[in-house]
């Protein structure tokens, strides 16, 4: 495959998608600690608009591993973003230093606009509720490690209006056949533009409000945060906070081999108790993350 941008998932096909994932099971053991100058004499540039832990210091940590070198942007206040300069030109110049750029910003689309402008590769690190296309490979390697791709029942839980982790997995998992409950707030629900491509892609999928009733018949329980910065209107976050909690008293009418992901950060939608059962798998899942971004990086590079 010779992707020169990574921007959506909608751009990959199931066969992109089993490369990337065996790719980084080879990378596993470089991720854990073992030596490699793959990409030495390489730079990526990370670009974050809005904030990050995990996907930028991932990605940080799949390029050190390999031997490459990273620079980083900074705050947007201490950057020349703060005098007006466009992500455009931001983009133009970077371009210039870097042999990649991972990007995030607040934006739908802009990780698109950003790669008409760019002569390196563009990572899309998430824009605004759009996609976030590097979560979703991780999220996907996560289940392969540690549940199975094939005939997977799984739950999307919490905001699936504006999480555009959900947004991209659901259609990633279209691509596998997966059997999917959407389960939100009236409010947060899956937007129809993309249940109406799911069905397209022949997805099954099934939506209710209620979690309690779905929690004994799936493999993969997927919760998001429910994202205040998201909200036009702050009483309508009010009205959807705390939604959903997964307890221990919950997991009770679980499958034994359930596990429960999160894209994290969490707020308050997972106990921290549940972290001490055999379901919770959200911090192996922030681990695969450099794995996958190896996997991306080196495919990044070569069609740069
Ligand atoms: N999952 C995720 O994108 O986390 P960060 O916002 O910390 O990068």
């Amino acid at each position: 495959m010779m992707l020169k941008h990574i921007i959506s998932m909608r751009d990959f096909s199931r066969d992109d998608i089993d490369i990337i994932l065996a790719k980084a099971k080879e990378f596993e053991p470089i991720a854990r600690g073992r030596k490699s100058g793959l990409l030495s004499g390489k730079i990526l540039s990370t670009l974050f608009y809005e904030p990050s832990t995990r996907t930028r210091l991932s990605f940080e940590t799949a390029m050190k591993r390999l031997g490459g070198e990273v620079i980083d942007l900074g705050s947007i206040e201490s950057s020349s973003v703060a005098k007006g300069e466009t992500l455009a030109d931001t983009i133009r110049v970077i371009g210039n230093y870097a042999d990649a750029i991972v990007l995030r910003h607040p934006r739908e689309g802009a990780a698109r606009m950003a790669a008409e402008y760019s002569k390196v590769p563009i990572i899309n690190a998430g824009d605004g509720a759009g996609h976030h296309p590097t979560q979703t490979l991780l999220d996907l390697y996560t289940i392969m490690r540690e549940s199975s791709l094939s005939g997977l029942k799984i739950a999307l839980v919490g905001d699936l209006k504006y999480g555009r982790t959900v947004h991209s997995l659901a259609y990633a998992l279209s691509l596998y056949h997966a059997d999917m409950t959407l389960i939100s707030p009236r409010q947060l629900q899956m937007p129809d533009v993309i249940k109406k491509d799911l069905k397209k892609q022949g997805a099954v999928i099934s939506e209710t409000t209620n979690l309690e009733e779905v929690i004994g018949d799936i493999d993969v329980l997927y919760i998001t945060r429910i994202q205040k910065e998201r909200f036009p209107d702050p009483a309508e976050y009010q009205k959807v906070a705390g939604s959903y909690r997964i307890t221990e008293e919950l997991l009770k009418s679980a499958r034994d081999r359930l596990i429960i992901m999160h894209p994290l950060p969490r707020v308050d939608e997972i106990d921290p108790a549940v972290d001490r059962t055999k379901y919770a798998r959200y911090f192996e899942q922030s681990f695969y993350g450099v794995p996958v971004r190896m996997a991306l990086l080196v495919m990044a590079m070569e069609a740069g």
